[in-house]
Order: structure tokens, then sequence, then C-alpha cells
């Protein structure tokens, strides 16, 4: 796919995301959000769920999180435009409770074909339950900051949230240092031929 025709399914799935109500977290929702960033981005960062600014705003992380979010990005000269960011869940979960399994599960082909649409070289995970869906039983404590390609050929970089910093700055040095490893798993992953494609059923795993 070229930009222009990825650009274009990802407003089609943004679309469908808007007009979606296959689980209850519709009922409270402002506005969806659906994910943001340029289509062609080589790394996609997708956290957990919007919270009450992302809810009034239809764009992810732009509260307190996303600014620190954006500090991480500058950290390796990057603008929130030279990536794509996204969550697992589409809509606010009420008082910013973890979302639950089923809703997950409903939201999720959504994220599939965001990942399908964009192919990015990396996708890095936001806090523990992102990772999770992608690589589970992963500890955050031991798998952040160390990526890891699965069977499907597609490379995560489990992070921490970065909320988790909000609450404990000395976190900050922790997030710098994983978020400063990116540009050279970027250019280990470039530089690495890439293997053949999945069978159907393994690429059906994210
Ligand atoms: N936390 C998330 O996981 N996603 C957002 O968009 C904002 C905060």
């Amino acid at each position: 796919m070229n930009s222009a025709e990825k650009k274009s399914e990802l407003e089609k799935i943004a679309a469908e995301i808007a007009a979606c109500t296959s689980c209850k977290l519709c009922e409270q929702r402002t506005k969806t959000v659906p994910g943001a960033g340029n289509p062609d981005a080589e790394i996609l960062f997708i956290g957990e769920g919007p919270g009450r600014d992302e809810d009034l705003q239809g764009e992810p992380f732009v509260g307190a999180a996303g600014k620190f979010l954006n500090e991480l990005l500058a950290s390796i000269g990057l603008k929130r435009e030279d990536a794509f960011i996204a969550n697992v869940v589409k809509c606010r979960p009420p008082g910013n409770r973890d979302p639950e399994p089923e809703e997950v599960e409903t939201c999720w082909p959504f994220l599939q074909r965001q990942i399908e649409t964009i192919n990015p070289k990396l996708i890095a995970t936001l806090g523990r339950h992102s990772m999770n869906r992608f690589l589970p039983g992963l500890k955050i404590s031991e798998a952040h900051g160390n990526p890891k390609r699965r069977k499907d050929g597609r490379v995560f970089l489990p992070l921490y949230h970065p909320a988790a910093a909000l609450y404990s700055p000395s976190q900050k040095t922790v997030h710098l240092a994983d978020f400063a490893k990116i540009p050279a798993i970027l250019e280990k992953i470039k530089s690495t031929p890439e293997p053949p494609p999945p069978p159907p059923e393994q690429s059906k795993l994210i």
C-alpha cells in the first residue's frame, strides 16, 4: 500500500470506530479515539485506552501522560507526527478503569487492521496491559526496553506506560533510557533481511 492508500484505509477504520456500538464503552464516550499520526510511520506506539482528555478531544495521549510522551519522543528527535499513536481500546473506560476482556476483544479487529495498514517496523507497547495483549506472560519489570521478534516477524518493544512517571518521577530516567534504545533498534531491524511472510494462521494472532 502506498501512503495515500494507507491514509485512506486509516480514515475508513476511524469512521467505522466513530460509528461503533459493539460494546458498552460507546454509551459514555464523548468522542472515539481511533489513533493519530503518520500512516507511513516506522514506529507504532500502542497505549491502553483513552482517558478523560483524550475522550474530550478524540486524540490519543493529549493529557499529562501525553505531554510526557511528547518529551520522550523529542528525546530521540521524533515528533508525534513522525510516529503513529493508538490504543488497545478506542473509547474511554469510565473512571479510567482497565478495559474489560470482552471490551478489548470486541475492539481488537480495529487495532489489527491499523497494524496491517501501517505495517510499522516496530511496535512499542505502552504499559503492561498493551504488552500482554501481544506478548502474553511477560513481566514488564523484566521485559521493558528489550525488543522481541515474534514468530510472525513483527518486532515489539515493551515500554512502561508514560503515566507511570507521573506518580514516580524517578521512573523518568528509566523511560528515557528505554526510549534512547529506539533509534538503534530501528536501524537493526532495517538492516536485517525481512523474514518470509508468515502463514495465514500466524498473521491472525495479532
Ligand atoms: N493512556 C493511554 O493508555 N492512552 C491514552 O490515549 C491516554 C492515556
